[in-house]
């Protein structure tokens, strides 16, 4: 069986994310009806995380119980790699004991290195320029809600950081058009932009990302490891809030999405992150779902 990563989101070709999604619902009826199902039996899951985490630390170590598997979380407080181990020696000291590697890490690059001195599958579990996993479990929300995101138009208010990045990827791999309002300088990755072609814009306002939408997101205003900058960043995105106003502007079927966690009355209101349109507890308990396929193709596709 030839060794994938799930690094970023076309580490997946477009079919691949597709039945991914696909697989992600069936998983969530089977345990929904309560039907055991194992196939992860005797494999074990490695999570290094190097950031804080509710969601996607909570959704692995679930998920690879639910598959009958078991999950090690590592920080870096408790390894050696708080006391300056190389990311490299421990890649390939877990390839030895473990099936599969979970990373939440700063950089994306070293992520991949990472993944370079792995000989089992590397998720990356989120870097500062990605969030691949998110991305899964967004589009298997939408898809359940609306159909095949393809043609649709998406709204990205706010900061161009990681998770935006995500979506300018996805945009470009299942054919959905994003329109994305942030204040100057805080603008997403200009290459990531200019590869995405046509299935990208950069727009003047949130009102004009907004117009017409099937899908709004956001995002925090203050990243992780962007803690310095809280102060500075609110003045500059003060007008960067999904508001009820805001979604008004989009179609009136249109969805609301938020990776978690969220700051009401910063980059989403309340009204919004707990209205009629907002998906966001769904989305957070996709993670589980979508993260179980993964885990199942990566360790099981082909054999
Ligand atoms: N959305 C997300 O990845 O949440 P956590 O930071 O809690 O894992
Ligand atoms: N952009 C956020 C996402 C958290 C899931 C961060 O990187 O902190």
């Amino acid at each position: 069986m030839t060794l994938r990563h799930y690094l970023i989101e076309n580490d997946l070709t477009a079919d691949e994310f597709r039945q991914l999604i696909k697989r992600a619902q069936e998983l969530k009826t089977k345990t929904q009806q309560g039907e055991p199902y194992s196939p992860l039996a005797g494999k074990t899951l490695a999570m290094i995380f190097e950031k804080s985490s509710t969601r996607t630390r909570v959704s692995f170590e679930t998920g690879m119980t639910q598959l009958g598997g078991h999950a090690i979380y590592l920080s870096p407080n408790d390894t050696h790699l708080g006391r300056g181990e190389p990311l490299e020696d421990t890649a390939r000291v877990l390839s030895e004991m473990v099936d599969l590697i979970v990373i939440r890490t700063f950089s994306q690059r070293a992520m991949a290195n990472f993944a370079s001195y792995s000989s089992i599958p590397v998720i990356n579990g989120l870097t500062d320029y990605c969030h691949p996993c998110q991305l899964l479990a967004d589009m298997q929300t939408f898809f359940h809600h609306r159909g095949d995101i393809m043609g649709k138009q998406v709204a990205w208010v706010g900061d161009g950081n990681n998770v935006c990045n995500s979506y300018i990827i996805t945009a470009k791999l299942l054919g959905y058009h994003l329109r994305i309002a942030c204040p100057t300088g805080y603008e997403p990755d200009a290459e990531l932009v200019s590869q995405a072609g046509d299935h990208v814009s950069i727009v003047g306002t949130p009102a004009d990302a907004c117009k017409g939408a099937d899908l709004v997101v956001t995002d925090v205003w203050s990243s992780m490891g962007q803690e310095a900058e809280q102060l500075i960043r609110k003045e500059a995105f003060a007008a960067y809030c999904v508001t009820p106003e805001l979604m008004a502007l989009a179609n009136s079927d249109a969805l609301f999405m938020h990776c978690l966690p969220a700051h009401r009355g910063e980059e989403v209101s309340a009204a919004v992150l707990d209205g009629r349109q907002s998906v966001i507890w769904e989305e957070a308990g996709n993670r589980l779902h979508a993260q179980k396929a993964l885990m199942e193709f990566l360790l099981l596709a082909g054999k």
